[in-house]
Parts: C-alpha cells; structure tokens; sequence
C-alpha cells in the first residue's frame, strides 16, 4: 500500500479499497468503487452545506480560519491593506502578481476606460421604485449588462473575458453609485477619470453643484482599504455561485449579478445592514447584556459574529477597526460604535461564544464606518460588492481555466416516493401537510 493512501473497509462486503491521497483530500469520485454488486450506483458523500468538501484547487486566497489569517496570492490582507491601493490588489488577485509600475499605470487605465455606463442603462434605473433596495436595482442593472455586451458569451475566448472583466470592474462602481441616487432622487454623475476608482466613486456618488468634485483623502483611503479588505474571501456562498454558474458557460455578467444575489443574503454580505439595524435595535450600551442573553436563548442571532471558516478573530474585523478610527478623525465619531465595542467584549467574555468560537466578521464594524460616511444601511451590500466583484472573476476565470472543472452538479439522496400510478383529480384526498404550502 503506497503510504500516502486511505485503506477503507466496506463492512457490508468486508471489501478493502485503498485511495491516494491527493493533496491531503480523497477524490469522492473514488468513492464510487465502493459497490455491494455490479447493479449499485456506488458510494456517494453527504455533504449538506459543503460543510467538508473542497470544490476547487484555487490559487487565488489562503484562509487559516483557526489562527486568522488571510492571504491574497500569498500576501498577508495586513500588508496589502496598508501598503497598496485597490486596483493593485484587484490586478494581485486576478493575476498572481503584483504589478510593476508600467503594470500599473496600463491596468488603471484600462479600468478607467471603462466606467461609463450605456445611456440605456439609465431607463432600467428610472423604472424602480424610489424606495427599491439598492441591492436588487444593482444585481437586475448587472444582469441587465449582459444585453449590451452579447460576446461575452464567448467565455472561453481568453480575449473576450479579459475585456468583460475590465468593463466590470470598471463599471461596478458607476452602477452601485447611480442606484444610490436614484434611492435619493438626484441625477445622476458620470465618472470623473481624473480621479483614482475610490474618488471617483466617492464623487459619483456625493457630487452636488460643484464644477469638480474635491474628495478627502482620509476617507477615499478609508475606502481604498475597505475594498481591499472585501475583494476577495476563497470560497464562500458567493463564490460558489460565481464558479456554479460560471460552469455552465453563462456570460460573466448574469454570473456576476447571480452571484451578488448570494451576497444579497443576511447570512452573508447583508449582514452588514442586519448588524445595523441590531444596534438600533439595542439602543444603548447598558441594554447589551439583556440582547446577550436574548442571543443565548436562541431568541436571536448577534449579527456580524460567527463564521463558517473563521474560528478566531476574523483579521479584517480588526483592520476595518483601524480604519474606523481614522475615518472619525474626518467625520463625527458613530456613537453605534460605543455599542458594538461593548457587545464585542461582553461576547467575548461570554461561555456561550467562547465555547462555539463566535468572533466578529468583517460585517460587524463595515456598517458603523459605513454609516459615518453618511450611507444608508441599505446600500452598505452593495459597498461590498463593488470589491468583491474582483474575486469573483478571479474565480470565475481559474474555474474556466482548470480542465478538471465541468458543469457543477451536485448529486443528491433521493428521499421521495417509489414510482406510484397516477390518481385522477375526483378521486385524490387533500395531503395534510400541504395546508402549509
Ligand atoms: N449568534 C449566535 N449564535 C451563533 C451565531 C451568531 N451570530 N453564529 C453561529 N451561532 C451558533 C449556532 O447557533 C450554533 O450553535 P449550536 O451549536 O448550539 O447549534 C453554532 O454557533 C454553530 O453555528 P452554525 O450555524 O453551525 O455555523 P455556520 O458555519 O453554519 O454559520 C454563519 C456561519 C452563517 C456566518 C453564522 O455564524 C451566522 O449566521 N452569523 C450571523 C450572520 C453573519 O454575521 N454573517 C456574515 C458572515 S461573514 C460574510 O459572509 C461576509
């Protein structure tokens, strides 16, 4: 037996099987050996929630949940926060490296050639309702997207994807800034590209009757490193749908905007807006040991803590705790944050989180600078999606170039009826549990 190898013996047959191990995992399609006779389907693994299953080789990010670390192409988030900007990072996770300074400057102008939107887009836009959620006018804009560019259904042209994944980096940002105006009724700013991806957006989106749009420089680097923080995350609920739909050769934007969807979710980017809307809820630091207990009861969950992966502090929860302090100094201190920090510590004190190693996520602290910078909570999965569309085309681009991957398709345990004839409708009794349905 070849030493790095799993022996298992199937008790039902008393057979042995011996699998290689490849890369510390066993391929489940090894599995399939495993029969009780020529007529079985063989051995398949259960995995709900692929709370044990790697999907994937990726290259892209390395997490040690246990000890919180995050790497980008290797490079620990602590360095590419402080020392790069966004779009170097962005140019790091979609291909490997970092720039040099000619890198640089063309890759910056590239995205900058393609802020613009169609004028067309608009018309999508003007048809929500003011008070539509940011979050779904941004995913409908970026299915909508793929209308205007049909030849991105060529996915595996190496060409055309590298230019749908300029346009959506570069538009990304004008589309999140035009649904925030729309939700506050002002016209619309176009791209200003004199100006960096953050201040641009910033000035997208902030821009009155000034002749140019002056942003400050402590919050467009507030901002710089919050993107950063958010592009990419290996293979989280997003991700997955990014590489799910991707497989099945659907254009980068309906993936794209399919996989903002999962993002859209309170589990996972619209926790941000969940953790905001807990603070209100909380009111005041003195009432946080009364929401801790709530929280043990099962009454609740404590937003913006836990994480699949994550059984330690999770690194970006720090950094973005950094950030906040520099992004006070700029505008008035969030008095939610008394609050937050009071549940942090109370939490962390507490048996119930120790125990299951709940620590804050990224989601806990992004809303309160979020809201300092005069976001509304509604918008705040959107600011994570602008970044987070680079990881999801670095994804969506290894998937496509990994001959191993094929269209994604789960197999399941068939719990359902045996064959049965068909009954004709006078003759069928109401099933209780449908009154439910
Ligand atoms: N508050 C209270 N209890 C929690 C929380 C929480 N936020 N998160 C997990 N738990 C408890 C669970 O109830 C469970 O307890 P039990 O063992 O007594 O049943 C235990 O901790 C394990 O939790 P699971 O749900 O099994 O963990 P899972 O990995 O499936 O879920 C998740 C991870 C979804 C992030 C979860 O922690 C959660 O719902 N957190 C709040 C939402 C949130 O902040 N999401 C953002 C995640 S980061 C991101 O997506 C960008």
């Amino acid at each position: 037996m070849p030493e790095e190898a799993l022996n298992i013996i199937d008790q039902r047959t008393k057979s042995s099987y011996e699998f290689p191990f490849f890369k510390g995992a066993i391929r489940a399609a090894n599995l399939r050996q495993i029969k009780t006779g020529p007529e079985d389907f063989g051995v398949v693994s259960y995995d709900p929630a692929f709370l044990n299953t790697a999907a994937c080789q990726s290259s892209i990010t390395y997490i040690d949940g246990d000890k919180g670390i995050l790497r980008y192409r290797g490079y620990p988030i602590e360095q590419l926060a402080e020392k790069c900007t966004f779009l170097e990072v962005a140019y790091l996770i979609l291909n490997g490296e970092l720039p040099t300074e000619v890198q640089l400057d063309n890759w910056v102008s590239d995205i900058k050639y393609h802020t613009m939107l169609h004028e067309k887009t608009k018309n999508f836009l003007t048809g929500f309702n003011h008070d539509a959620h940011p979050m779904g006018m941004f995913i409908s804009t970026l299915a909508a997207l793929s209308t205007l560019y049909p030849e991105a259904r060529k996915v595996r042209d190496p060409e055309v994807r590298k230019l749908q994944i300029r346009r959506l980096i570069g538009k990304v940002p004008t589309i999140a800034a035009y649904t925030y105006r729309h939700s506050l009724g002002y016209p619309y700013v176009y791209p200003d590209n004199e100006l960096s991806y953050t201040e641009n957006f910033m000035n997208m989106l902030w821009r009155m009757v000034e002749p140019k749009y002056r942003p400050n420089p402590v919050v467009s680097r507030a901002l710089d490193i919050l993107f950063i923080l958010h592009a990419d995350h290996e293979q989280n609920c997003s991700a997955n749908v990014m590489r799910a739909v991707g497989s099945a050769e659907a254009d980068p934007y309906v993936a794209t905007a399919a996989a903002a969807a999962a993002l859209s979710g309170s589990l996972h980017g619209g926790a941000n807006e969940e953790v905001l809307k807990m603070l209100d809820a909380i009111g005041s630091k003195d009432r946080v040991p009364a929401y801790i207990e709530k929280v043990k009861a099962g009454g609740v969950k404590l937003m913006g803590f836990g994480h699949r992966i994550y059984k330690n502090y999770d690194p970006r929860a720090r950094i973005i705790k950094w950030a906040a302090d520099q992004v006070f100094v700029a505008t008035c201190r969030n008095p939610k944050l008394e609050i937050a920090l009071e549940l942090e510590r109370v939490a962390l004190e507490d048996e119930y989180f120790i125990k299951r190693k709940l620590y804050p996520n990224v989601d806990f602290y992004s809303g309160i600078i979020y809201q300092a910078l005069g976001f509304k909570p509604d918008v705040f999965t959107v600011l994570f999606a602008i970044p987070r569309t680079v990881g999801w085309l670095a994804q969506w681009q290894e998937m496509l170039e990994d001959p191993e991957q094929k269209i994604a398709r789960p197999r399941q345990i068939y719990t359902g009826y045996e064959a049965r004839d068909f009954v004709p409708i006078g003759k069928r009794t109401a099933h209780p549990a449908l009154a439910i349905r």
